[in-house]
């Protein structure tokens, strides 16, 4: 029976999309088969994929992935079940009753939290929502700056939240953001070591809650 990871949060560039892919790829890197819903109109994680599909490398077929309204994703889920390991749900920068959908059907919910006090104020929508749906969501620092004050303070404030804090921190790297653009995941880039390693952690520990 697969098992449903949804990415979101209220703020836009928080990395749900970022986060979503890397670690569908590591997913894929490690045998599973995974399938990729985004319900975001958007449409950024169809465009990574898209451009990982027309690269001329093995990479075509190891993830499927389609598009999907907010109010369908529990029956566009549903059509994986027997046959994927995980669906991964990306969602739109926005909290309204469309969200539900998703939040419901999880087994776990992703919140990607930038270093931002912005991000912080922004993620107490999400936690409501996903409270009233008997979910404790995985809180992750993303675009952490080591050493900073702000990355500092965002991350003992995380503590306090309705969620569990993930260990692993996802730090500001351009890999990232290089990798998405060339259709791929940190775990599958040359010379992208230190951010393949961050994405593995929090593989790790999505996958513990699972
Ligand atoms: N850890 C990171 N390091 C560097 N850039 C990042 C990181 N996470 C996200 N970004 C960049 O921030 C922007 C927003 O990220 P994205 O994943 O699209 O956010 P969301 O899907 O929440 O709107 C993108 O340009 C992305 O490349
Ligand atoms: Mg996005």
């Amino acid at each position: 029976m697969a098992r449903i990871i949804t990415f979101a949060q209220q703020k836009g560039g928080s990395g749900k999309t970022t986060l979503c892919a890397h670690v569908a790829v590591e997913l894929a890197s490690r045998g599973h088969g995974v399938a990729l819903l985004d319900s975001d109109p958007q449409g950024s994680l169809g465009r990574w994929f898209m451009t990982r599909f027309e690269r001329d490398s093995g990479l075509k077929g190891d993830i499927t992935f389609s598009t999907s309204s907010a109010w369908g994703v529990s029956y566009e889920a549903s059509k994986y079940k027997d046959t994927h390991d995980y669906v991964l749900i990306d969602t739109p920068p926005k909290i309204d009753s469309d969200l539900k959908p998703a939040l419901k059907s999880s087994d776990l919910i992703v919140v990607p939290v930038t270093a931002s006090q912005v991000d912080l104020w922004a993620t107490e929508g999400v936690l409501e929502m996903a409270g009233r749906e008997k979910k404790r969501p995985l809180a992750v620092l993303n675009r952490a700056r080591a050493g900073t004050k702000l990355t500092n303070s965002v991350k003992a404030a995380l503590s306090g939240l309705e969620a569990e804090a993930a260990e692993a921190v996802v730090a500001n790297r351009v890999a990232y953001a290089e990798a998405l653009g060339a259709g791929l995941g940190v775990a599958e880039m040359p010379g992208a070591g230190m951010a393949a390693a961050e994405i593995a952690a929090l593989t790790d520990e999505i996958l513990a809650r699972l």
